[in-house]
């Protein structure tokens, strides 16, 4: 669905070059559920960005869905907006109308877009579980409820990925265990390819493959050792947990790897940018330099 390589996203401020992704690599198939994670400011929006069309690109290459995001006329990236991607925000005031009900809020983009194969907006509020709040007005719902809403109205254009930015950055955690189950039988059931940025590791935890972005880059990759149900059916049974994902450090196509700051500080390298790599015994060893080095 997704294929990102050598990503560049270069913002000009003035006199100021922002380099916000930095050549990053990144390949989503179709139908998976994935996180990125990363701290702020590490390039996570600007990449959705890019996967959604709102932004393009500097250098590097990237489609989506088959489509070269580069190449695209303007035209036709207006056509994939309004019908390939759906985008969930963190802040639904950017979604949503407060002074409309649930069902209004669904039914106004379905009408401006004109589709004829379309959706009805009930269902779609009944597909995000709230169909008996669909006559509430907005403001009536709680921050969950209001976040379902805008799920239902990126549904509506049937699309084939999903894109959601913090969408559970303002709710509590209760209700962002829900938004995230809710995201996963979107995920099997209408089999959409769904991203969600977030800050939670431990929502990130939910999904079977989460990557970390740091300075604009893929810098790791956590993958889940069972399946989500089968760790659900172990700890029903009441079988002790063992650590859910493993986490792999990302080689990048150069052979460059990131070593975790307080890795480095273990071993105890300090002022210094050389480490001795050994290959011994099918293992590669990282050592401090040797004094004077
Ligand atoms: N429109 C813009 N113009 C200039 N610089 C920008 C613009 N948008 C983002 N940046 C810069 O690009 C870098 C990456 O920003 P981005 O919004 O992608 O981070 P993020 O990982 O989403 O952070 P957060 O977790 O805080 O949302 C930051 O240094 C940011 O200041
Ligand atoms: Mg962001």
């Amino acid at each position: 669905m997704i294929q990102c390589d050598g990503l560049v996203k270069i913002y000009k401020a003035s006199n100021l070059e922002v380099f916000a992704l930095q050549g990053l690599d990144l390949a989503v198939e179709s139908g998976e559920l994935m996180a990125i994670i990363g701290n702020s400011g590490s390039g996570k929006s600007t990449l959705l960005n890019m996967l959604g069309g709102l932004d393009r690109p500097t250098a590097g290459s990237l489609t989506v869905d088959g489509k070269d995001m580069l190449k695209m006329k303007e035209s036709e990236l207006v056509r994939y907006k309004r019908e390939s991607v759906g985008f969930v925000w963190q802040n639904n005031a950017r979604n949503l109308i407060p002074y409309l009900t649930a069902l209004e809020n669904v039914e106004l983009p379905i009408l401006l877009s004109g589709r004829r194969k379309r959706l009805r907006a009930l269902e779609l509020l009944e597909a995000v579980g709230l169909g008996h709040r669909a006559h509430n007005k907005l403001h009536q719902l709680s921050g969950g409820e209001q976040q379902r809403v805008a799920i239902a109205i990126a549904l509506a254009n049937q699309p084939r990925l999903l894109l959601a930015d913090e969408p559970t950055g303002s709710v509590d955690s209760r209700m962002a265990e829900q938004i995230l189950d809710l995201f996963r039988d979107l995920n099997r059931q209408l089999n959409l390819t769904i991203v969600i940025v977030t800050h939670d590791p431990l929502l990130a935890k939910k999904v079977d493959r989460v990557v970390a972005i740091r300075d604009g880059k893929i810098s790791s990759e956590m993958l889940r050792r069972k399946s989500y149900d089968e760790e659900l059916r172990e700890l029903e049974a009441g079988h002790a947990q063992e650590e859910s994902h493993v986490e792999y450090a990302i080689l990048d196509k150069a052979g460059r790897l990131q070593v975790p700051s307080d890795y480095l500080q273990a071993i105890g390298i300090k002022d210094t940018n050389k480490v001795k790599l050994e290959l011994s015994d099918g293992q590669i060893i990282l050592t401090p330099p040797e004094k004077g080095a």
